[in-house]
């Protein structure tokens, strides 16, 4: 059977409520119809502004075999290109970071500006039309410091995003933030289980030990006892009676993890303020804090702001530092994970931080959970996998995450 005919088969097939057969987690075709349909069409996170402060800096990634350069072009202009020469097509930049006065082809020199266009081809021809062979542009846009692209050639607006997350976003001062460390990571697991396994906590209570001590929401409508409602309430009351005058209002109350994504909406980003539990001010090993406070906080005890975004990034922001992961598809069963931790711009490692401190929560959760990936995906190769049922009251976002995800490739079949 042909590609297609066998995807309009599976979607077909698909059981509302159970996992996904077999070859939406395993198989090449469905690999290349999620880059069409659900990359390519989507907003993808880059990196972070902070990364290339001056004129002329630029950051690459690559998405599955599209190489992209985002550049600063201007003091707050920033532009992207897929990262290849208009000439016979070679590879211009080789780095994951950089700086360009202009972009030079290191083939046979010819030069772009920063906004793309070409600037010279020597030993081309009188009259060879540069206005026509300027870099092919992707979509870039930027809020509160994080960079997206799109490579669709209409992409989705992005207005919405900016609105909602703007102002939520702010107090963190990401964009005037500096990374204090990078993790980079290749998963053997397919995109989709790395999601489907941060939609839920239902995990967590066994395989996140120091998660659990700090947060709520492995708490759930089955197992949230009152007491436990009752330590979530108060924490909610301290928090908003600095938050509510700080401008900080907590926008998740709740235990259990916040819906998302809406797939009512079609809505592929969300963010909030949460609580910690009491005791902790940072998802660090002991809560305590471990570096200065960020943009514009002024008491450490701000909780948590979370924002994650389909189909590639999750953050979690605490007063002192912030926590970024990116997911990039490399293959069917292969996905290339970073992990970004920021603190403050003018922090100085040694001075007002150790990683030591910073590092191991989020390491620490983030490796459980890339070891969690790749054993499902083991487990889902075997010739005896089957889709398994959702817990409705555990797992309400992972059905949420499939539901998107299989919309997502039904209407662009339309
Ligand atoms: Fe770039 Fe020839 S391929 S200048
Ligand atoms: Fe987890």
């Amino acid at each position: 059977m042909t590609a297609l005919p066998r995807l309009q088969q599976l979607l077909a097939g698909a059981r509302p409520g159970w996992s996904l057969e077999q070859d939406f987690y395993a198989a090449t075709e469905v690999y290349r119809f999620d880059l069409d349909r659900v990359w390519r069409p989507g907003w993808i996170f880059a990196g972070h502004t902070c990364e290339i402060p001056k004129v002329g800096d630029y950051l690459t990634l690559n998405v599955d075999a599209d190489s992209i350069v985002v550049i600063r072009s201007a003091a707050d202009v920033f532009h992207a290109f897929h990262n290849l020469c208009r000439h016979r097509g070679s590879q211009l930049c080789d780095d994951e970071r950089g700086h360009a006065g202009r972009l030079v082809c290191p083939y046979h020199q010819w030069a772009y500006g920063l906004d793309g266009s070409l600037l010279s081809a020597k030993g081309m021809p009188e009259g060879l039309d540069r206005t026509t062979l300027g870099l092919h542009p992707v979509h870039v846009e930027e809020v509160g410091g994080l960079l997206f692209i799109s490579l669709a050639k209409q992409p989705i607006p992005f207005g919405p995003t900016r609105a909602a997350w703007g102002a939520l976003l702010k107090p963190q001062g990401l964009a005037h933030a500096k990374v204090a460390h990078v993790a980079d990571y290749l998963v053997k697991a397919n995109w989709k289980l790395v999601w489907e396994n941060n939609r839920e906590c239902y995990h967590c209570n066994q395989n996140h030990p120091q998660y659990i001590r700090a947060n709520f929401d492995h708490y759930n409508a089955d197992d949230t006892t009152a007491a436990i409602r009752q330590q979530m309430q108060a924490a909610v009351a301290a928090s908003e009676r600095k938050w509510a005058a700080a401008g900080l209002a907590a926008t998740h109350k709740d235990t259990g993890m916040t819906v998302f994504p809406d797939v009512a909406g079609q809505i592929w980003y969300s963010a909030n303020r949460t609580p910690l539990v009491d005791g902790y001010v940072s998802e660090t090993m002991d809560g305590q804090r471990v570096a200065p406070l960020m943009g514009d906080y002024r008491d450490a005890d701000v909780g948590t702001l979370r924002m994650r975004s389909l189909p590639n990034f999750w953050n979690h922001s605490s007063c002192d530092h912030s926590v970024s992961t990116r997911l990039l598809p490399a293959g069917p069963q292969l996905t290339a994970i970073r992990v970004w931790w920021l603190v403050a711009a003018d922090a100085v490692e040694g001075r007002d931080y150790e990683l030591a401190k910073v590092l191991p929560f989020w390491q620490l959760t983030s490796e459980q959970d890339w070891t969690i990936c790749e054993r499902q995906q083991r487990g889902v190769n075997s010739s005896a996998y089957t889709p398994g049922p959702y817990s409705t009251v555990k797992e309400y976002n992972v059905d949420g995450f499939v539901r998107w995800y299989l919309e997502s490739l039904r209407r662009m079949q339309s």
